[in-house]
């Protein structure tokens, strides 16, 4: 496989995999893309803002953005766990300009491989939800006391839906259409009310 050219795009690897993904979650939630569309649209005002500046994506699992945003001349950090490396590389392939650190986000080893001194990008989608708060905390303070021009980009739960995954009976998909629907929800720790993410957007005291 080409360093540069990897074999599989976009929604190439979703169709390479043979898994039943409606039979487990349900039909795709056109959330996903209007998700997408929300971090590539800040990851692309960030490097209009800063064409030297680099991005990292944490917890990157399967997402294929970086052939999105292909054009943009950075360098894109992958951080996942080995678990996740693995598969990812048997469909993407890392290169000069795509680098795959296998790291948990809270051993903060990756981030020695990180220029200090160029403006930083942080992208987290579907990830902190599953930490920790004094956990969140701690990662994004340790990352703005090491980047002077840092841009940080993560997704929410609000507490109404985090309670259900904690409730002793977890949160289970159902389906009308299939009946033997199996997902349950994965607990989710990290969680703000809508008056706290506007409290803290506002103040920027995470
Ligand atoms: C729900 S998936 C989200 C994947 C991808 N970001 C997306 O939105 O499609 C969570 C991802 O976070 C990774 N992950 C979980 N714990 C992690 C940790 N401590 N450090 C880095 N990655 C982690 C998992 O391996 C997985 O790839």
């Amino acid at each position: 496989m080409n360093q540069e050219s990897p074999s599989f795009q976009g929604g190439e690897c979703q169709e390479a995999i043979e898994y039943d993904y409606e039979r487990s979650f349900g039909k795709a939630d056109p959330v996903h893309a209007l998700r997408s569309i929300a971090f590539d649209s800040e990851i692309i005002a960030f490097m209009k803002k800063h064409p030297s500046g680099v991005v990292v994506n944490l917890g990157e699992g399967l997402e294929t953005q970086r052939f999105r945003l292909a054009d943009l001349q950075t360098t894109w950090y992958t951080i996942d766990l080995p678990e996740s490396i693995r598969p990812r590389e048997h469909f993407i392939s890392p290169g000069d300009r795509w680098k795959h650190i296998t790291c948990s986000a809270l051993d903060y080893a990756w981030m020695d491989q990180i220029p200090t001194d160029r403006p930083v990008c942080i992208t987290a989608q579907g990830l902190f939800m599953y930490f920790q708060e004094s956990e969140v905390r701690d990662l994004l303070k340790t990352l703005a006391e090491r980047h002077p021009i840092l841009t940080i980009i993560f997704d929410v739960i609000p507490n109404w839906v985090a309670q259900k995954t904690l409730s002793p009976d977890g949160w289970k998909k159902v389906s009308i259409q299939l009946s033997a629907i199996s997902y349950q929800h994965s607990a989710i720790s990290y969680q703000l009310s809508a008056y706290a993410l506007s409290a803290r957007y506002f103040t920027k005291s995470f």
